[in-house]
């Protein structure tokens, strides 16, 4: 028996058969049919990503994080706790850009702080600087432990020192696992990163987290709870320092200007489904003021920072390629650090703030030992451009040539 399909309104409501929209169909198969969870980039196009809990995961875990995760509580029975499940991860890029999509309430705590931070340092057995401009350990203090004055002064800390690694332990919730996306992922056309002849394993690009958001990330807690027994470093780059760089005709020329922003993960076109993902965009200050020291920072990185809005594109990739540049070679604003913990079985953390800097991992270790951990990134202000702040160098009162 024949059905006729009449997409036109012109018969009556009840004898009319809907075929369902395209890109319903198109969401369907995408959720159903393929093995992928998720579109991610052009270059990047999982075929296994697990769906929800992965038993074969779990069997991958390195020992030193099943055991914080026992401790912890965390179930791991059905497997590993890793992929969200395929319903919940939007397809469109009309609905990826809709997610936090309008202003939330920030606090900044960092501006309630004690400057001099007497009560963190008080009660830490040692404050060392690695470097001139970027990173700040401390030792001898639990996170879990510090009251609500000691984490005001912590966050006023990592807004100016814009890293502090290696302070201990806090239960995170994003994974870093990189041999595991290594099975799932290919990394293989991944024109950004130097990835050599190991395909998948060398040096990550340089990129600031979440920037395409809304509210970008601001301070960042990772805890990495399995890493190589050499190697597996990260390596920070100071946006202050790198403003600070700049001649003064070139930052004049920056401030107040505003950039394109784009997402890590892409997703389709509903209007162009088949022209292949593409990533949410965002526009933000190219210069931001950061609110708590209220210092200048140069806001871009070679992941994500795709153009500098008004310039015509070949002017715009002429002085994006330069401030990466800048952030990539001058190692007196970067610091590195190694992950591997002062006792034995533990994990290491660090805190970081992404609104004032950009990171890289080392993966020296090419995947022969396990690297593994957990992230939480707290979204921060609204990126503004406040053309009375200062850089860190005037604010500072040093020499500006
Ligand atoms: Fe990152």
């Amino acid at each position: 028996m024949s059905q006729t399909i009449t997409l036109e309104n012109t018969e009556p409501q009840d004898v009319r058969i809907k075929a369902p929209a395209i890109d319903q169909q198109i969401e369907a198969i995408i959720k159903t049919e393929f093995k992928s969870a998720y579109v991610h980039s052009q270059s990047l196009l999982p075929k296994d990503v697990p769906n929800g809990s992965d038993p074969e995961g779990l069997k991958r875990l390195p020992e030193s994080t099943r055991k914080r995760f026992d401790d912890a509580g965390i179930d791991i029975s059905k497997g590993y706790p890793h992929v969200p499940n395929k319903k919940d991860i939007p397809i469109f890029l009309d609905e990826a850009f809709e997610i936090r999509n309008k202003e939330f309430p920030y606090i900044e705590r960092g501006l309630n702080a004690d400057p001099e931070k007497k009560a963190l340092f008080g009660a830490a057995k040692q404050v060392i600087n690695l470097t001139k401009k970027i990173g700040t350990e401390i030792v001898g203090l639990q996170l879990s432990d510090l009251n609500d004055k000691q984490k005001d002064e912590l966050a006023l800390l990592v807004a100016e020192r814009v890293v502090t690694p290696r302070v201990p332990n806090l239960d995170g919730v994003i994974v870093i696992w990189q041999d595991y996306r290594f099975n799932t992922l290919t990394y293989k056309n991944n024109n950004y990163g130097n990835f050599g002849k190991f395909g998948g394993f060398g040096t990550q690009t340089w990129h600031t987290d979440l920037v395409h958001e809304f509210q970008p990330a601001g301070i960042t807690h990772l805890h990495n709870d399995a890493i190589p027994e050499l190697g597996g470093d990260t390596i920070w780059s100071s946006e202050y320092a790198a403003y600070d760089k700049l001649s003064p005709a070139l930052q004049k020329f920056l401030d107040g200007k505003e950039a394109i922003y784009v997402s890590a993960h892409g997703y389709l076109d509903r209007d162009d489904p088949f022209s292949g993902p593409k990533k949410v965009e965002r526009r933000h200050p190219i210069v931001r003021t950061h609110p708590a020291t209220g210092w200048k920072a140069l806001f871009v990185n070679r992941s994500m920072t795709k153009s500098i809005v008004g310039l015509e594109p070949p002017e715009s990739d002429v002085i994006l390629n330069y401030l990466f540049s800048v952030f990539e070679k001058n190692a007196d604003i970067q610091v590195r650090f190694n992950w591997k913990s002062t006792k034995p079985g533990y994990g290491t953390s660090a805190i970081w703030d992404n609104r004032i800097s950009i990171h890289s991992t080392v993966w020296d270790h090419e995947g022969l030992e396990p690297r593994h951990g957990t992230r939480v990134t707290s979204l921060a202000e609204v990126p503004f451009f406040d053309s009375k702040s200062k850089s860190q160098r005037e604010a500072l009162g040093l020499p500006l040539n």
